[in-house]
């Protein structure tokens, strides 16, 4: 199998960007699509592995290269997995994952004043690699955890001040980023992958 030599990194969200490029070998050349100007597609799938591959067969097709997209999101038990594959969207047009977040903590309120006896959620990462012959390949990776009952850390993105990751007791948001990168869904789902790069 040859390896992947260069890549396209199919996502306009800056976290994630730098998280995948993070993951990949170093001698890997990494393209943005910043550098092509793309738009992303409409997510249409109602999976993250559907929405995925939306991204990745999209963006592949426009520029010719391999392409790398993530599609992820929190899962939380007490909200029947919301906000799921709508993460982003919760967050509105502004990217507002203030709102977004307050947003969390009222529905779970609403359901349950104790809610933070259960408070169980998951980070869920679909990577898809798309091949421009066509040739596709998709992994997945979860962190199960808990919602914290404030938002603690100003690293990471979106939901990471919210998130405690089994067997920690700092969230995403307080960890160095190091750290969470060696435990997240995106880790766990690039390591079934890793094989075509290395
Ligand atoms: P999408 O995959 O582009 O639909 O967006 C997924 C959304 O899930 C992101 O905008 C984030 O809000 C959230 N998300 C996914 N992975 C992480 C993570 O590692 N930390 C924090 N939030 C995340």
């Amino acid at each position: 199998m040859d390896k992947i030599k260069e890549i396209l990194i199919g996502t306009n969200n800056e976290g994630k960007y730098k998280e995948i490029c993070d993951l990949l070998p170093k001698r890997v050349i990494k393209y943005s699509l910043k550098e092509f100007n793309i738009l992303s597609p409409e997510e249409t799938g109602k999976s993250f592995e559907k929405n995925s591959f939306i991204k990745a067969s999209y963006f592949s097709k426009k520029t010719n290269l391999i392409c790398l997209s993530d599609d992820s999101g929190l899962e939380i038990d007490l909200l029947n997995g919301e906000p799921g594959i709508y993460s982003s969207r919760w967050s509105g047009k502004k990217n507002n994952f203030d709102l977004a977040i307050k947003k969390i903590f009222k529905k779970m309120k609403k359901i349950n004043k104790d809610w933070f006896y259960y408070n169980k959620a998951r980070f869920i990462c679909c990577l898809t690699l798309f091949w421009p012959n066509g040739k596709s390949y998709s992994s997945k990776g979860i962190v199960k955890g808990e919602i914290s009952n404030s938002k603690r850390g100003q690293n990471g993105f979106g939901y990471d001040p919210i998130f405690i990751p089994n067997g920690y007791d700092q969230t995403f948001g307080e960890m160095e980023s190091k750290l969470k990168m060696s435990i997240d869904h995106r880790f766990k789902a690039y390591l079934k992958i890793k094989n075509f790069f290395i």
